[in-house]
């Protein structure tokens, strides 16, 4: 998670070691090397707010009380009023942070980059990279296979020029223009392991930039150049040619798969990561996949199942290849941006979360469906292009050994993952517009409703808002389990309250929502800021707060639901695993009509089930329909 966007728990609860810079850090595009319509866009954007101490105390405190108990908040209080007392630490702490704010661009940007994800250890596989489920595409066969990944390449390709020349359209929320930032973060880049820290490379801003992609096809890496000698993109004609080519010379499952180390443990990749590149052609085939602008997996089948379960298994697909036996090798997880194109029309891709969130993907995404429903153009003769080349690997008896572990590992972590994805056909955000009700609200309501009817009680809550509206924002979180809500999912099922008055709890539990989420996405939202007075407390080399070792803390942090809204204008789905070992992962798309959802957990907690909140979802979002109907606008309270 993220560092999940980051829902990831271990956010909050990032160890408050000393900050160091990595040798490469992802970078905001330096201001030096942009010009014109780019750089005045990001010139126009405010800065990240530093919100007030005493403001977050107090918000602080009210999101808590839905889910410590009262004995734990009181006592929290008292560390608050000890934290903010006058000329306390916390005065000391803000002062620190309000400095960082006048002297960086973002004064959490980087912070950020490094806690939520490129300081965290578990696999990057289902723990932090998203997967995105495409519609099923119209082949069925290799040939329909390779068709469609040429159009695709070409697709992005086409999108590459658009952020070449600077010329994305900007994107806006609640009316204001966001940051541009992450479409420059995206394409030739690369997560690099480390033993104790990872970095991110991005070979975009190098004074030759790459110009090629990377294919997969049974476990065997090749390097496709994507561009002409007059520097034109190849057509999807010229990249079925080589793609075939490449299917062609690797036809059987015949070595070892070696991006399967991408799987590990980050810090026992870091230990591989150092044996694998002693080797010269190791380092060569591994720095040519890292500078790639792309990855391309042409994957091989996956277990059978039954209609009614493809999605999933899409998912499954997407998120983490299905294990070693079957699609788990043919990726390099480090990668930003891997596509992944199935035999059978199952499409989609898996991204490095460390540079960007899911919304620019989805838009890159958004393109390249346009652009693959293009008509074929009619073949023109082809002057004749190189061999891709293959990459090759010297596989020591250690590295066969460190493959045969991250299998092993790979293959509990795919058994453990559970996922479903349903497609709710009822309604999408046209029932709450229709109840002047915000859609996200409607189904984040829901959402709270689903797992108190689950477990009686409610939970930590993560959604993440976007905080583009500032230069270089990335997220902060959305508490979905307000007290509002609290009272409303309490009262849904209570036979001794009226429907006025549910109706009533429900509204209020809705604006709640959408009150919090403006105060998110303007900066002024707890989460950030609370880690931002951790970090400085490293920063400054002074012990770290008792706010921050305290039960009500750990339990703010804990999120069993961790969740976010991906919209985008294809039918697709965006997923992710838990973020703790008794939680789930929720993302959704409300499209017009219908909302796909896909919900994760883990099979080793015995009390969690993705199928089981899933149909509590769907009956919430029916309940509280019909509850909205059955009680007319006047008789509401
Ligand atoms: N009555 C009628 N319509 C309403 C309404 C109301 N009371 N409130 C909202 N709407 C409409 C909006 O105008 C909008 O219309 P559109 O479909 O024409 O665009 C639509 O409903 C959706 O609004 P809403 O459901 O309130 O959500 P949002 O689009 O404002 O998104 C967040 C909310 C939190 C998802 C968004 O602010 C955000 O931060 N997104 C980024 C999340 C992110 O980064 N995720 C990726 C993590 S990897």
């Amino acid at each position: 998670m993220w560092g999940i966007c980051s829902r990831m728990v271990k956010v909050g609860m990032a160890k408050p070691c000393g900050v160091v810079k990595p040798c490469y850090l992802v970078k905001p595009v330096s201001s030096s090397r942009i010009t014109g319509r780019y750089l005045s866009h990001q010139k126009g954007l405010p800065s990240l707010p530093v919100p007030p101490l005493q403001q977050t105390c107090e918000r602080y405190i009210t999101a808590l009380e839905p889910i410590v108990e009262v004995d734990e908040l009181t006592h929290t209080k008292e560390l608050l009023d000890d934290f903010q007392k006058p000329g306390g630490v916390g005065e000391r702490l803000q002062r620190g942070l309000e400095r960082r704010a006048c002297n960086t661009e973002n004064w959490l940007s980087e912070w950020w980059v490094q806690v939520a994800y490129l300081d965290y250890r578990l696999p990057v596989v289902v723990h932090s990279s998203p997967g995105l489920v495409l519609p099923c595409m119209h082949f069925s066969d290799k040939q329909g296979q390779i068709r469609f990944a040429a159009k695709l390449i070409a697709g992005v390709l086409d999108f590459k020029t658009m952020i070449d020349n600077e010329t994305i359209p900007v994107e806006y929320l609640g009316g204001k223009p966001l940051c541009m930032n992450q479409y420059y973060e995206v394409l030739s880049s690369c997560r690099i392991p480390g033993v104790k820290r990872d970095a991110v490379v991005n070979h975009a801003k190098s004074s030759r930039p790459p110009q090629h992609i990377t294919v997969v096809h049974n476990f065997q890496f090749f390097m496709l150049d994507v561009y002409n000698s007059d520097g034109t993109p190849l057509t999807a004609d010229q990249l079925c040619v080589q793609l075939d080519r490449i299917c062609s010379s690797s036809l059987q499952a015949n070595t070892e798969p070696v991006g399967i180390l991408t799987t590990q443990h980050r810090d026992a990749w870091g230990k591989t990561y150092i044996n694998l590149i002693k080797d010269r052609t190791n380092k060569e085939s591994v720095s040519a996949i890292q500078r790639s602008i792309f990855t391309v997996c042409l994957d091989g089948p996956m277990p059978q199942v039954p209609t009614n379960a493809h999605r999933s298994r899409a998912a499954v697909q997407m998120l983490h290849g299905g294990g070693s036996l079957w699609n788990s090798g043919n990726r390099w997880f480090d990668k930003t941006l891997q596509f992944i194109v199935g035999e059978d029309g199952t499409c989609g891709a898996n991204y490095e979360h460390a540079p960007a969130e899911g919304p620019p993907i989805v838009a890159l995404i958004d393109h390249v469906v346009e652009y693959t429903r293009k008509p074929d153009t009619v073949p023109t003769a082809m002057a004749p292009l190189p061999m891709p080349k293959k990459l090759h690997f010297n596989i020591t008896p250690e590295l066969k050994k460190d493959i045969e572990e991250a299998k092993k590992g790979m293959n509990v972590l795919a058994e453990d993952l559970d996922m479903r994805v349903i497609v709710f056909e009822h309604f999408g955000k046209n029932v709450p517009k229709a109840h002047k009700m915000s859609p996200d609200a409607f189904i984040q309501v829901a959402l709270q409703l689903a797992y108190y009817r689950m477990y009686q009680q409610c939970c930590a809550t993560y959604e993440s808002a976007s905080l583009r509206m500032f230069r270089l924002g990335r997220t902060d979180t959305i508490r979905s389990a307000s007290g509002a809500a609290a009272a409303f999912v309490k009262a849904f099922d209570d036979p001794n309250k009226q429907n006025t008055e549910k109706v009533d709890l429900m509204e209020k539990a809705v604006k709640a929502h959408k009150a919090y989420t403006n105060l998110a996405i303007s900066g002024q939202a707890i989460d950030r800021h609370l880690l931002g007075l951790k970090m400085q407390a490293a920063e400054e080399k002074i012990s770290i707060p008792k706010v921050f070792k305290d039960t009500s803390f750990a339990k703010a942090l804990h999120y069993r639901l961790s969740t976010s809204q991906v919209p985008s204008k294809t039918d697709c789905v965006m997923c992710f695993g838990p973020v703790v070992p008794d939680g789930y992962g929720v993302c959704y798309n409300p499209m017009n009509q219908h909302i796909n959802f896909a919900v994760s957990s883990f099979n080793t907690c015995k009390e969690t089930n993705a199928a089981d909140l899933a149909h509590a979802v769907e009956n919430a979002l029916l309940d509280m329909r019909t509850l909205l109907e059955q009680t007319p606008p006047r008789a509401k309270l």
